[in-house]
């Protein structure tokens, strides 16, 4: 699909509306990030949107206008606290969930019986949305379970040749999405943090509940909440601990492997130089850290490092979204500078035995991160059967390349595990090297499927699960 590019002035804010109008999809900026917008009132219209993305379509969409006067077009009922909250925060990045009228059609409700509206305060979005005349529904304008986009760059590079057209506008100015505010609920609850904080509603509202966000079981209220989301290619973790103890457990990283560290400038002094740093802006600063996050962790992305460790964020005002959005690109791992061991799997190609218990084991959540390297590595993937093994247990095998087993290596990790005695006999005797089995009080050795069909890497996969479970 050709992808249209449109300027940040009237008569091509003009052209890119009457897209929207003929049923095509349009990236508009917003102050929050980028949206992917489509006419709200035309089903076939939203459809294109979850294509484009490849978003799940028991994800509803938020519909936005750009006056409160429309909204009682779409939704049932406003109760007068609605009223209030709109008064002061909108336009601006909040999002409220009300009872819809028919007119909303299941593809952006999701099938529920309410619809989220929001009013954006950028000025490109609100013009656009003038001159679209219908309300649009609009997701974050990122491929599902990247990072949001914050720049028209992001959107181009996620989005062209997927959508009708992209509307050029500046960086996001908040960057982090709306505050979904469930408004049908007795009490008013935040479903997602956002760009207003809880303590703002709260000073309108007064009683606001915030919804838990890192629920495991059961279904969020916000449908998106269940999604992994935002996940850089790199492993991610949520470093705790003193300036001193992150430093020193980064550059020990550092040494052996790629890593990226998001830090605030105050820490900057302590970092080490080998580990690429990002700056999440000042510690007293959470505009920054909102303004920067998503940029961030595309920079690590584009560095293609293995690891990267984010500070631990305060849960109080806009701290809450940065902390949100932060966690699930982690998937809530977390792990303390102090304590955390350093875990080196090896076996002989790296293609298979020890990237599966990599794999598995870096998303156990353990105290711990772990990585894994060959006797003989070439460079080369892992196998397509490892790959699918690792899969069945959540581990994503896709981007691994297998690494040459160094010294350094040896040197600087607190735990060495081997899948055979003869890949332990082959290591420095001086070293401390265990096979895995022997690590858990076990006898035996995890044999080589490489040549072997599913079922062999799937039963290797199964062994080393267990091996893990026990660890
Ligand atoms: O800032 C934003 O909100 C951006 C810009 C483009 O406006 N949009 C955005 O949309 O972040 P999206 O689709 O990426 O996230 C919408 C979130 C999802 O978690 C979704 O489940 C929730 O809002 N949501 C939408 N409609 C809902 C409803 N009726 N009930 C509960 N949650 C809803
Ligand atoms: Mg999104």
């Amino acid at each position: 699909m050709e992808t249209r590019i449109f300027e940040n002035k009237a008569e091509d804010l003009k052209k890119a509306a009457e897209l929207i109008r003929k049923g095509e999809t349009v990236i508009f900026p917003t102050e929050t990030v980028y949206g992917l917008g489509a006419n709200a009132l035309d089903a076939d219209a939203v459809k294109k949107i979850f294509v484009a993305k490849g978003r799940p379509s028991d994800n509803p969409l938020i519909v936005h206008i750009a006056d409160f006067a429309l909204a009682e077009k779409f939704v049932r009922e406003i109760p007068d606290s609605a009223k209030i909250v709109a008064e002061k925060f909108w336009p601006g990045p909040l999002t409220m969930i009300f009872k819809k009228k028919p007119c909303i059609p299941n593809e952006v409700s999701a099938r529920l019986d309410t619809v989220g509206i929001r009013i954006p305060s950028d000025k490109t979005a609100r013009e656009f949305l003038r001159e679209c005349g219908v309300p649009v529904a609009a997701p974050s304008a990122n491929i599902s379970g990247r990072p949001s986009p914050t720049a028209f760059s992001h959107a181009v590079e996620d989005m062209e040749g997927k959508v009708s057209g992209i509307i050029k506008g500046e960086d996001s100015a908040v960057g982090v999405e709306s505050t979904v505010l469930d408004m049908t609920s007795d009490i008013p609850t935040i479903l997602r943090p956002g760009g207003i904080s809880a303590e703002q509603l709260r000073e309108v509202l007064g009683e606001v509940l915030v919804s838990s966000e890192l629920k495991e079981d059961g279904i969020p209220k916000a449908p998106g909440m269940k999604y992994k989301h935002y996940s850089p290619k790199g492993q991610t973790y949520i470093l705790k601990g003193s300036a001193e103890s992150a430093a020193r457990f980064i550059e020990k990283r550092s040494k052996i492997n790629s890593v990226a560290a998001l830090i605030f400038d105050e820490l900057a002094e302590y970092m080490p130089k080998s580990a690429k740093l990002i700056s999440l802006g000042s510690k007293n600063r959470p505009e920054d850290a909102a303004h920067r996050l998503f940029d961030a962790l595309r920079e690590c992305d584009g560095l293609g490092v293995k690891e990267i460790y984010a500070p631990e964020i305060p849960e109080t005002g806009l701290w809450r979204a940065v902390r949100n959005r932060l966690y699930k690109a982690a998937a809530a791992r977390i792990i303390e500078a102090e304590s955390a061991k350093t875990v080196l799997f090896i076996c002989t190609g790296n293609t298979c035995r020890s990237p599966i218990a990599e794999g598995i084991f870096n998303i156990s959540r353990k105290n711990a991160v772990a990585m894994s390297a060959g006797l003989f590595a070439s460079g080369g993937k892992a196998e397509p059967n490892a790959i699918a093994a690792a899969a069945e247990y959540g581990a994503d095998l896709k981007n691994h390349k297998s690494t040459q087993l160094t010294y350094e290596m040896l040197e600087n990790s607190d735990i060495i595990l081997t899948m055979t005695e003869s890949h332990k006999l082959s290591l420095p005797a001086e070293l401390n090297v265990q096979t895995i089995t022997e690590f858990v009080g076990e006898a035996g050795e995890v044999s080589d499927p490489y040549g072997g069909d599913i079922e062999v890497y799937r039963s290797c996969a199964a062994k080393i699960k267990k091996l893990i479970e026990r660890m």
